[in-house]
């Protein structure tokens, strides 16, 4: 296998990623749950509610049958309670217009509530293998250290920018794996200070590492 930034990363992933309940499934309605849990909510924090919420509702059915009610007090301390309202509502949209089965298109889930390019990105690629850039800020942060980009990363036109590096990383490449390891990398070794270079799957490849800017990339200026 050749070493490159997408097999060094994936195979980095495949052998060290941090476990959590949603890694251990591909069901597209679970991957959703987690994802929109995981918005504005810590890892850590949204496992119990995660492990919850898909006990009590094991199926997009049963979602969408309980009263709003039931799945507010199931959110209950997770915060961004708009988001359990989506959620519900999303369930019975799902039910009334596709049957039961979660939309199986980027396009159609980039159209339900509460999801915007990264949750679509991150959708796609784990519970579908689909070929989707999922760029958050730990993201735009990796890319811009590995190649090292001086664009201010908070203007629209440096994140079009690392969403065409990333979707063309992905060609051909194990999607899922892809992002999630982008986000592993992001929260335990790429952070935003100190970055452990040292241990790094793409070290190699990190031209911010080569000439010395991993601690001063990325750009961020914020207006
Ligand atoms: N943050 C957002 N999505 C995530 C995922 N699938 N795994 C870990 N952290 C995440």
């Amino acid at each position: 296998m050749q070493n490159n930034i997408q097999n060094n990363l994936i195979s980095w992933y495949n052998h060290n990623h941090r476990q959590f309940p949603w890694r251990e499934t591909t069901n597209p309605y679970y991957i959703w749950i987690s994802e929109i849990m995981l918005q504005q909510t810590t890892t850590e924090a949204v496992i119990p509610y995660y492990k919850r919420f898909i006990q009590t509702f094991d199926t997009i059915d049963k979602l969408a049958s309980a009263s709003l009610e039931e799945v507010y007090k199931l959110w209950e301390g997770l915060g961004y309670y708009r988001r359990a309202k989506h959620i519900h509502e999303t369930a019975q949209l799902i039910c009334e217009k596709y049957d039961g089965q979660f939309p199986d298109t980027y396009e159609d889930i980039l159209k339900l509530k509460g999801i915007g390019p990264y949750t679509a990105g991150a959708i796609c690629s784990i519970a579908y293998g689909l070929s989707a850039p999922a760029i958050d800020g730990n993201v735009l942060r990796i890319i811009s250290r590995l190649y090292a980009l001086t664009e201010n990363i908070a203007l629209p036109k440096a994140q079009k920018n690392i969403f065409h590096i990333v979707n063309d990383l992905l060609i051909g490449y194990d999607a899922s794996a892809f992002n999630q390891g982008l986000m592993d990398l992001g929260a335990t070794i790429c952070r935003p200070l100190n970055p452990q270079c040292e241990i790094c799957p793409i070290a190699p490849f990190c031209k911010a590492r080569q000439s010395g800017q991993q601690k001063v990339l990325p750009i961020s200026i914020k207006n």
